[in-house]
């Protein structure tokens, strides 16, 4: 009998698929009375190289309404050959080539092992991939120059058979003709007015044309865009003392959406856009031009004092929807010191599966990396990336991408709330339930008040609780939660400090960068962002992780901390005078250079896998840069109580935030009130 952390595991492992209850309560009014949800977290695309490939077409329950796909779950009668649909109860005939099915010769899809399975089947003639790269020319030489030499190295990862297209802009907005004529011709339109679909169609479906005109010697092609993205300069209006560049954001991405839906529409398609600065004039404008007003912060957004956010986001809001109507993805690529307007424009990625990044400039590791992990394939030699894939779920789900399906099939135990109530408690998922209700309270913060926020997740931890934990009325000392609640609180804890709920120390742009990832990610990755992991490294053993916590600060220890979007390496006091003074150039102490090299080598096999690619951040006790690992850890000591802790024991933390234990005092104290 596995445990029921290796059920969990194995589920997820085999469907990609974590509930946050695993028996469920009978009924729908139950379920409302559990504090934290049934719901689950899915990966469907989760990799999975070890499934079968099915050649054939799934077979479909007959009844029109449900339509739902054969599975393990299905009761089957193999002397009559028919199989109950398990959503519907409709009675099915199998198909004529399943005439010789039997107990002992089953279809792959009713074997229990394959309560997810890939069916991959070709509907009619393949279409092409289509890339569409729109691009702001007005950014810094080095920028550009970066950026051209990573779109190069794209299009050499794309398939022969691929259709790219390329719009540039700034103060005008280019297509680009990438036929026979060669790169002089191109349609130039002013970045102050949309265009309308009319006008994009007249004038334009040529472009798209000739680029994917199966008559065209596409190698050509890539050549002529090669070219021409080596001969790209930067946008040649001049710029004004005290100005910014004029920059058609909104306008660009709105051509481009509008080309491909009039040339491509429904077909998968990516449009690539990369942008380095905030779109300063037309539609989708996010600042003016005077340098002196500075983009909106969470202050003036608080203050109702920003003028361009509601209109900018309706802008994109449309194009994104027009977009994921087409099946057309849009990926967003801002890398600039400033802000660029991912606030107004995350919808484009978010609604249509696109990739959201954003770094310092085109011109670092991070993004030439990221980019090009765009790109990755699996075992299968298929861009991970997705085209027009659509996810449809009926108490079961299923993924139609242009050729493949995958079905997965998942179910629980049933249980009465009234009477076996422990069974369900024995059922809970601590880990997925901690991330189900941050992406609850991140979805309420982007749509409510941030203060209002917190109160809510408060008085939800406190109402599971009351609901879930042991305890004496009013005796706050006699409060115990069971094993499989117990870390949800500290969870809370990380959560409520973290930049998904906390927004007045980041931008607008890099609180919907951190939260679009966070809505994204696997529970694993969620999870380090909500709880940052910590490694040590000393002399006194291998490494190990430590608790998040200020007292693992010591003098004679490096620290490895992975908060997803940063990897840091902090260097204790000691630590970090020998390393200033060079004793890892020595040779006697030749085992301090593999005590310094250790950290940067687990470090760097997280950079080279994790998409985005984190910040690297290389840091040490009173470096400015800790403050980053000082903001994380749990602040056991601070300068209010540090003297009751000693001088030897960890970094005291200068903060008013209050410490997990003073937290865990107060949750305990309001769960046990009789008045709460
Ligand atoms: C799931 O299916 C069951 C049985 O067909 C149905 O009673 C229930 O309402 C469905 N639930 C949802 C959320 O659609
Ligand atoms: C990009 O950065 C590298 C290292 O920081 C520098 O050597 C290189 O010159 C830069 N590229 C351009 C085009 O300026
Ligand atoms: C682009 O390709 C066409 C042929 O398809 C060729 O005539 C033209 O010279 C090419 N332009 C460049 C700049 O290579
Ligand atoms: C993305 O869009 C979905 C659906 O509209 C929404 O529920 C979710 O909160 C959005 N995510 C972010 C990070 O904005
Ligand atoms: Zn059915």
């Amino acid at each position: 009998m596995a445990t029921f952390l290796e059920f969990i595991q194995q589920n997820e492992d085999r469907d990609g698929v974590r509930f946050s209850w695993n028996v469920w309560p009978s009924s729908r009014l139950e379920a409302t009375r559990m504090v934290v949800p049934v719901a689950s977290l899915f990966t469907p695309l989760k990799e999975r190289p070890d499934l079968p490939p099915i050649q054939y077409e799934p077979v479909l329950c007959s009844r029109t309404t449900c339509r739902a796909v054969l599975n393990p779950l299905c009761q089957v009668d193999y002397r009559a050959k028919l199989w109950a649909c398990n959503f519907c109860y409709q009675r099915n005939q199998f198909p004529p080539t399943y005439a010789g099915i039997s107990e002992m010769n089953q279809p792959a899809e009713l074997l229990p092992q394959f309560s997810s399975i890939e069916y991959v089947v070709q509907r009619g003639p393949q279409m092409p991939l289509i890339f569409l790269y729109v691009v702001d020319t007005c950014m810094e030489d080095e920028d550009l120059q970066a950026l051209k030499e990573s779109m190069q190295m794209s299009l050499s990862l794309l398939p022969p058979t691929a259709l790219v297209g390329l719009i540039t802009f700034g103060r005008m907005v280019q297509v680009h003709e990438l036929g026979c004529e060669g790169i002089s011709k191109s349609y130039v339109f002013r970045g102050t007015k949309d265009l309308s679909a009319k006008q994009l169609q007249v004038i334009d479906k040529k472009t798209i044309k000739k680029t994917s005109n199966p008559e065209n010697d596409l190698q050509k092609i890539d050549m002529n865009l090669t070219d021409l993205l080596g001969e790209l300069q930067r946008d040649p209006w001049p710029v004004p003392q005290g100005k910014r560049p004029l920059r058609s954001s909104g306008v660009a991405l709105s051509i481009a959406v509008g080309l491909l839906e009039c040339t491509f529409p429904n077909t998968g398609a990516h449009i690539l856009m990369f942008i380095g600065g905030p779109g300063t004039q037309g539609p989708g404008m996010v600042v003016g031009d005077e340098l002196k007003l500075p983009i909106r912060s969470w202050h003036d957004i608080e203050k109702d004092n920003a003028n361009y956010v509601k209109k900018a986001t309706k802008h994109f809001e449309a194009l994104a929807n027009r977009a994921a109507t087409n099946g057309h993805v849009i990926d967003i690529y801002a890398c600039a010191l400033d802000q660029t307007g991912l606030l107004e424009m995350k919808c484009c990625p978010n609604y249509t599966g696109g990739y959201m990044v954003m770094g310092d400039s085109f011109n670092t590791s991070l993004f030439k990396q990221t980019f090009q992990r765009v790109f990755t394939k699996d075992m299968q030699g298929q861009f991970k990336m997705g085209f027009g894939g659509t996810l449809e779920i009926k108490n079961l789900s299923e993924i139609f991408g242009q050729r493949r399906i995958r079905v997965t099939t998942v179910a629980r135990n049933w249980a009465d709330a009234q009477t076996q109530i422990q069974n369900i408690a024995a059922s809970f998922d601590q880990e997925a339930a901690a991330i189900l209700m941050a992406r609850l309270a991140v979805y309420r913060a982007e749509t409510e008040e941030g203060p209002d926020v917190l109160r809510w997740l408060d008085r939800q931890l406190i109402r599971l609780c009351q609901k879930f934990g042991e305890y004496h009325k009013d005796d706050p000392g006699s409060f115990r939660f069971s094993e499989t609640f117990s870390l949800y609180p500290q969870f809370m804890f990380h959560l409520r400090r973290s930049p998904f709920l906390q927004v007045f120390n980041n931008s607008p742009d890099e609180s919907s960068y951190y939260r679009h990832h966070f809505m994204r990610q696997d529970l694993t990755q969620s999870l380090i962002m909500i709880q940052p992991i910590l490694y040590a490294y000393s002399f006194n053993g291998p490494p190990e992780p430590v608790l998040l916590d200020s007292s693992s600060i010591l003098p004679d220890r490096i620290l490895l901390m992975d908060t997803f979007f940063q990897i840091l390496i902090y260097h204790g006091e000691t630590i970090a005078q020998w390393r200033k003074s060079g004793y890892q150039d020595m040779p006697e102490y030749e085992n301090f250079r593999h005590l310094l090299q250790a950290p940067i080598d687990d470090a760097q096999e997280i950079l080279h896998s994790r998409f985005p690619m984190p910040r690297y951040i290389d840091t040490e006790h009173g470096g400015s840069q800790a403050r980053f690992l000082l903001s994380k850890v749990n602040p056991s000591q601070t300068h209010n109580n540090m003297y009751a802790w000693g001088q030897e024991s960890g970094a005291p933390i200068l903060t008013d935030d209050v410490s997990l234990q003073v937290f865990m005092d107060h949750l305990k104290k309001l769960a046990v009130s009789s008045a709460a």
